[in-house]
């Protein structure tokens, strides 16, 4: 089971897209272990996109990151990190295919509505920066034997 750090970044907060995009991973089948509103610092967003720090766009980025609350998520399941990937479609809204989330709910090649990690490593580094102890939780559910096959004894 992989874990990975989802961001509801503030252009789908602001219009009012959490639910829609929260019901798109639980319909998968994924699961959220956890979810909070925030606003991002500065700070924090230097550090989460540090790799961008070069990119001639990373001040707009930063800039759109901080600029109004994010919902943060981490979502857990088999694959969901490149599942997450899949389902959030190509960076920008322009090009994404229609039927993921940047395709269905942007046209905007800044504005992208969501984040998701990209690599186990970044996952649990990204989980880090944004949730605090005890704010990702392990919680059985009852459906887990219906969204897996578990007659091996692992999900499948
Ligand atoms: P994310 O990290 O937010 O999940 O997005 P991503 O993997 O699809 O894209 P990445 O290459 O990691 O870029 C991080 C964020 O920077 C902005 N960006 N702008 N103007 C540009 O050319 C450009 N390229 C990237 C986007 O907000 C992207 O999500
Ligand atoms: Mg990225």
């Amino acid at each position: 089971m992989e874990t990975t750090l989802i961001i509801l970044k503030p252009d789908a907060v602001q219009r009012g897209f959490i639910g829609r995009i929260i019901s798109r991973f639980e319909d998968k089948g994924l699961q959220i272990v956890g979810c909070k509103l925030m606003q991002i610092s500065s700070e924090l967003a230097a550090t989460h996109y540090a790799a961008h720090k070069e990119r001639p766009f990373y001040p707009g980025l930063v800039k759109f990151m901080t600029s109004s609350p994010v919902l943060v998520m981490a979502v857990r399941g088999m694959d969901a990190i490149a599942i997450s990937r899949k389902m959030m479609g190509a960076t920008f809204g322009s090009k994404a295919d229609p039927g993921t989330i940047r395709g269905d709910f942007g046209v905007s090649n800044s504005f992208n509505l969501i984040h998701g990690s990209d690599s186990p490593e970044a996952a649990e580094k990204e989980l880090g920066l944004f949730f605090g102890a005890g704010e990702v939780l392990e919680m059985d559910r009852a459906i887990e034997g219906w969204v897996y096959d578990m007659s091996a004894g692992t999900p499948e």
